[in-house]
């Protein structure tokens, strides 16, 4: 089966850090560049983030484009766990596409029903070390029909898309802004010992976005 095309959405410093050690991240790109991530939205069929994200942000991942009424794609959560809030704005939004939260198929009943009104909770028995398979969920995804998908979530699920090789493009919103080492990284660990494991990418464009660089890059070799 083939699987749905991934693109990364990243908002980062210029050193490529998106949260203060304290996890403040709210905003270090600019209005311009969160314009076109909301435009980057309409584009594909699914945004999927992770529950960190969820838990930092609250946020509710929907296309909100002033003065236009956006296609809007679905919204997937990663959680094995089930810790989403039945209060989390993602579930209690009628604006934007319909929810999927991707969870352990050993979470108990009970904690699904608890947002079985405001979700569709897809159970899975595939796991990438201690969280759900990603690969599996672009299976489910695939079979769903639905093409592209672009991930916004912190440096773990990020750097497990990296790792997993699941990336074909990235989208690259750069403030001109430092948080040094400190800081959090958009992507965890990739576990490289060579460098010719690096995954590498061709850069395809590059705009500048109000105060910020907007770099486009397609997987090498694709
Ligand atoms: N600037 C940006 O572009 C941007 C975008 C989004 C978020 N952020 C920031 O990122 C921070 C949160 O980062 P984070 O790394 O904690 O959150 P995250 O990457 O959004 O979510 C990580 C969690 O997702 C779950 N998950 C489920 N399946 C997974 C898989 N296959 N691989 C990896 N994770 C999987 C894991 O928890 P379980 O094992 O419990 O499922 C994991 O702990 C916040 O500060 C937020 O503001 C920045």
């Amino acid at each position: 089966m083939t699987r749905p095309r991934v693109t990364l959405k990243l908002a980062t410093s210029l050193d490529g850090r998106i949260a203060l050690a304290n996890g403040a991240s709210q905003w270090i790109t600019g209005p311009e560049s969160r314009a076109e991530v909301h435009r980057l939205r309409a584009a594909h069929d699914a945004v999927v983030t992770g529950i960190g994200t969820v838990l930092a942000d609250d946020p509710l991942m929907s296309a909100r484009i002033e003065g236009e009424t956006p296609d809007q794609p679905r919204r997937i959560v990663l959680d094995t766990h089930l810790k989403i809030s039945p209060e989390a704005h993602i579930l209690n939004d009628a604006e934007g596409g319909p929810v999927m939260v991707f969870c352990g198929g050993s979470v108990p009943v009970h904690l699904r029903d608890r947002i079985a009104a405001k979700a569709e909770v897809v159970p899975l028995n595939r796991y990438d070390g201690p969280s759900i398979s990603l690969k599996s969920v672009l299976e489910h995804l695939s079979g769903d029909g639905i093409e592209t998908i672009m991930i916004e979530a912190g440096g773990k699920l990020a750097g497990a898309a990296m790792r997993s090789g699941l990336v074909d493009r990235i989208e690259w919103f750069r403030a001109p802004m430092m948080l040094g080492g400190d800081s959090r990284s958009a992507i965890d660990s990739l576990g490289l010992e060579r460098l010719d494991e690096a995954p590498i990418f061709t850069r395809i464009s590059v705009a500048e976005c109000g105060n910020d660089l907007w770099e486009s890059y397609e997987r090498a070799g694709e």
